[in-house]
């Protein structure tokens, strides 16, 4: 039987923040819900997460997750009093269990599992992960033999000079036979420089414990404020990158761009210098992003050329152009072909094959249909001060440079639009529409001296 515990009730005061520290986000993921993540192939017989400090937001944002048992821990005063927490809850469990820090974002499953393996193997009371840093600063220190026999494990902050050279650290991750712990957990003190109570101070007083070292040390970074979260960040940018590279994408500058966990690339996808993804994505081959773009919650289909452009909650077809300098922005549907230009800004609007607004406009709460011309500076007035409206343009028609169309409003199919016209009635199919006071000429005209 294996039980998972999450630590997730801290302040996290040195986070400095009005979000809970677990729920800061890494490459567009929470810290709690990557610790989660680290444990999904480890099937576990429960899973129990620890909540105190702003515990409703808490709940909320893994209220998608099935299967999971809050025990709440008020006041917070420490990760043994954490665990504390859990003797009622586990009154009639008999196994192992498997605690870890929920501020521990960059854990593989494999080292989990390797932890898990050897605490089955070796049979002791409590197996902790920890790593060698070099600069430990901040992490509890593991006192053990060159067997791996942990003795004690002091904090940084009740080391002395001479513990503080320790560089062998406490991750935050245990594996504890339950029966054994339960015991122990009711003996913890407060006697430390935090007055708090301590889960490390449990180690000693078992009867065995062991360690297992990781390979990469990165995997146990703990975040406890804004400093450790964005090292996190870039450790989880540098994977993501490699992860993609090595399966097709080509990076120009890689460290110039950032992506998130949640972007899917097909083949021979290019990442211009300065491209952010963001939330959900999914980019089709032969996509060409950025220099200079961010993209979010969008999906690109095929051969889609993003230039300096901010794409955000769209839905982009084939062989499709956006940019330079063009905003779409949520609810723009592009078909194949389309081709949105410089200073073009859409929004809500449905684009219908090889239509092109190439300059200058702003295309708001419209359905256009296939191959419109939108002319340069062409304007839909769509809010009327108190609602918005829409705009509905037929087929192959063009609308002249400096239109207004002032919603609500129709404009049939093959309808041409003379420039500088402001267009407040429908238009039948197949007409020109010109609205625009004649040009004044005045003959042989100099202005008075
Ligand atoms: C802890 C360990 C330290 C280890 C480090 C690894 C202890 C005493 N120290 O220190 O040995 O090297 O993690 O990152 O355990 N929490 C609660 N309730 C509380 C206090 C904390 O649920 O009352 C949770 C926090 O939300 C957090 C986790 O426990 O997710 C760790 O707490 P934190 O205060 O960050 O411990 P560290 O000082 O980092
Ligand atoms: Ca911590």
């Amino acid at each position: 039987m294996l039980a998972i515990a999450i630590l997730a009730a801290g302040k996290g005061t040195r986070m400095h923040s009005n979000i809970p520290k677990v729920l800061q986000k890494i490459a567009g993921i929470t810290l709690l819900e990557r610790v989660l993540e680290s444990c999904k192939e480890l099937k576990p017989d429960r899973t129990l997460v620890i909540v105190g400090h702003q515990a409703q937001q808490i709940k909320e944002s893994i209220s998608y997750l099935q299967d999971i048992e809050f025990v709440s821990q008020d006041p917070q005063n420490g990760t043994g009093h954490a665990v504390q927490q859990l003797i009622p809850t586990l009154k009639n469990f008999d196994g192992d269990l498997l605690i870890l820090n929920g501020d521990v974002p960059l854990l593989r499953s494999k080292t989990i599992l390797e932890l898990l393996s050897n605490h089955c193997t070796r049979k002791a009371s409590v197996s902790i992960l920890t790593a060698r840093l070099s600069v430990p600063i901040g992490y509890g220190r593991v006192f053990s033999d060159s067997l791996g026999n942990v003795d004690k494990i002091i904090e940084d902050r009740d080391c002395s000079e001479e513990e503080k050279k320790n560089n062998l650290t406490n991750s935050g991750v245990y594996c504890f036979k339950w029966s054994e712990l339960k015991i122990v957990l009711k003996n913890l003190s407060s006697n430390n420089a935090q007055n708090e109570i301590y889960l490390t101070d449990a180690i000693q007083k078992l009867p065995s414990a062991i360690h297992t070292e990781v390979t990469d040390s990165d995997e146990v970074n703990g975040v406890n404020d804004k400093q450790q979260l964005s090292d996190c960040e870039n450790i989880l940018q540098e994977r993501l990158r490699r992860y993609w590279m090595k399966k097709g994408v080509k990076f120009i500058n890689p460290t110039s761009s950032t992506i998130s966990e949640k972007t899917l690339f097909g083949k021979d996808v290019t990442i211009e210098p300065e491209t952010h993804l963001r939330g959900e994505n999914i980019i089709g081959d032969n996509c060409h992003l950025g220099p200079n773009s961010f993209i979010e919650n969008t999906e690109l289909k095929a051969n889609v050329s993003i230039l300096y452009s901010v794409v955000r909650d769209s839905l982009i077809y084939e062989n499709v152009q956006v940019g330079p300098f063009s905003h779409l922005r949520p609810g723009t549907l592009l078909q194949n072909n389309c081709k949105i230009g410089n200073f073009v800004e859409v929004k809500n609007s449905s684009l219908d094959t090889n239509t092109k607004v190439n300059h200058l406009s702003y295309i708001g709460d419209c359905d256009i249909g296939k191959a419109v011309n939108i002319g340069a500076g062409t304007i839909t007035a769509n809010y009327d001060g108190l609602k918005k409206h829409q705009t509905i343009i037929g087929k192959n028609s063009k609308t002249g440079a400096n239109s207004v169309l002032v919603a609500p409003l129709k404009v049939g199919e093959g309808v041409t639009i003379g420039a500088g016209s402001t267009i407040t009635k429908d238009i039948p199919n197949n007409s020109l529409a010109i609205e625009r006071a004649k040009q004044v000429m005045k003959k042989n005209w100099l202005p008075k001296v």
